[in-house]
């Protein structure tokens, strides 16, 4: 593929993403007293009709860099491109139309959806917003949106409590697709459902995709989640991508030892089992995203660690012997036969940074 054909199948491109939540104290003057780096120098692609994933433990950052490509947050430094042009530089007229290009699902199919709104009115929602349809014209092409999602079209005039867990993640994505849109950042769309119903929503997104050639960006805690649905995976720690690879390829041979870490425990179906055994590699809790470690940010956690690791912060790129999408950020990649469930070394960090008294976007 030339360089040319290459930019073309990029739909999205994140470059050096930085988003801070400045931490303010005081009662008349707030000053800042610290920042929150909820995403600290992110680059990513997301090419045109792919699913990239997202993954990572709770506070990496995963909302806050989907907020900050849907538009909804400005970021703090860096930059991102939709189509090739930079989103921050977008008149009114065309952040509107990039608005309908780009949705989001959310994870609390019920907290997303007024339980005082019938479920007709809250799809038509982007309907009304736009000022696209009106009256039966808006009521019929509601319809037709319940019927793609698999919801009884009759169902117009119900509330969100008459409609079960996933049938209410339906109306979440019949929302979404109302403006017919290029880009659909899913924040976690199945955590809130059962295991049983997660098939079923998953499985729903992927037919959409293929019948509407959606792009998809897929955030999940954990890799079992992401596995069947994405072409891609980008491994999140502490603000950062730890490894971004192929589906495949992550699966295979994880280089980062912290997405072999979050491997072991995907693959292991009993929670509880899943949980003992990421213990294992995962020593201690997340660090402060406050004050974040030197160097490797995974450093105090790694039982692959080195003095290197805490003086120098690892480049994502391409390890040796890895196919040239194949980027991780360690000095010292997972290789085959690397025992990483044997006890730390015990290079550490702790965190100083102060507790969280209040944040403002
Ligand atoms: N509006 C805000 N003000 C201050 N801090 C925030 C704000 N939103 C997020 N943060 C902080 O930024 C960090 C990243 O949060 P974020 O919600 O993006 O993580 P996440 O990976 O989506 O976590 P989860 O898996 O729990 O949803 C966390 O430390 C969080 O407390
Ligand atoms: S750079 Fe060092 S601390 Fe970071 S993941 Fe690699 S081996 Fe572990
Ligand atoms: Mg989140």
């Amino acid at each position: 593929m030339t360089a040319e054909a290459a930019q073309d199948d990029v739909l999205v491109s994140v470059e050096g993403v930085v988003k801070y939540f400045p931490i303010k104290q005081g009662i008349v003057f707030k000053k800042e007293v610290a920042r929150v780096h909820a995403v600290d120098g992110v680059d990513l692609k997301v090419r045109r009709g792919e699913t990239l994933g997202i993954v990572g433990e709770s506070g990496c950052g995963k909302s806050t860099l989907a907020r900050c490509v849907t538009g909804l947050y400005p970021v703090t430094a860096g930059r991102i491109t939709y189509d090739g042009e930079d989103i921050t530089g977008f008149s009114r007229s065309r952040m509107k139309a990039f608005r309908r290009d780009v949705q989001m699902i959310f994870q609390d199919p019920y907290g997303s959806l007024n339980p005082r709104r019938r479920v007709g009115s809250i799809i038509g929602d982007p309907f009304a917003i736009h000022n696209i349809a009106d009256g039966a014209d808006r009521k019929k092409r509601v319809q037709e949106l319940m019927e793609l999602v698999g919801l009884n079209p009759e169902h117009y005039n119900r509330f969100p409590a008459e409609f079960s867990g996933g049938q209410r993640q339906r109306i979440g994505v019949a929302r979404a697709l109302a403006l017919k849109p290029k880009l659909i950042v899913c924040d976690e769309p199945v955590s809130a459902l059962d295991v049983s119903i997660q098939a079923q929503v998953i499985n729903l997104l992927k037919d959409l995709q293929d019948e509407l050639g959606l792009t998809y960006v897929f955030i999940a805690h954990d890799l079992s989640v992401v596995r069947h649905v994405s072409d891609r995976i980008a491994v999140m720690y502490l603000g950062k991508v730890a490894e971004l690879a192929d589906a495949p390829a992550l699966y295979e041979q994880p280089r980062h030892p912290y997405s072999a870490a979050l491997l072991s425990a995907a693959s292991i179906a009993d929670p509880d089992e899943a949980e003992r055994a990421e213990r294992i590699i995962l020593i201690g809790d997340v660090p402060s995203p406050i004050d974040p470690p030197s160097g490797c940010r995974f450093h105090p956690r790694c039982p692959k660690a080195q003095e290197r690791c805490v003086a120098e912060e690892p480049a994502l790129v391409v390890r040796d012997g890895d196919a040239a999408d194949h980027l991780t950020a360690c000095h010292f990649p997972v290789e085959p036969g690397d025992d990483l469930t044997r006890a730390h070394a015990g290079i550490s960090q702790e965190s100083t940074a102060p507790a969280l008294p209040e944040a403002t976007t």
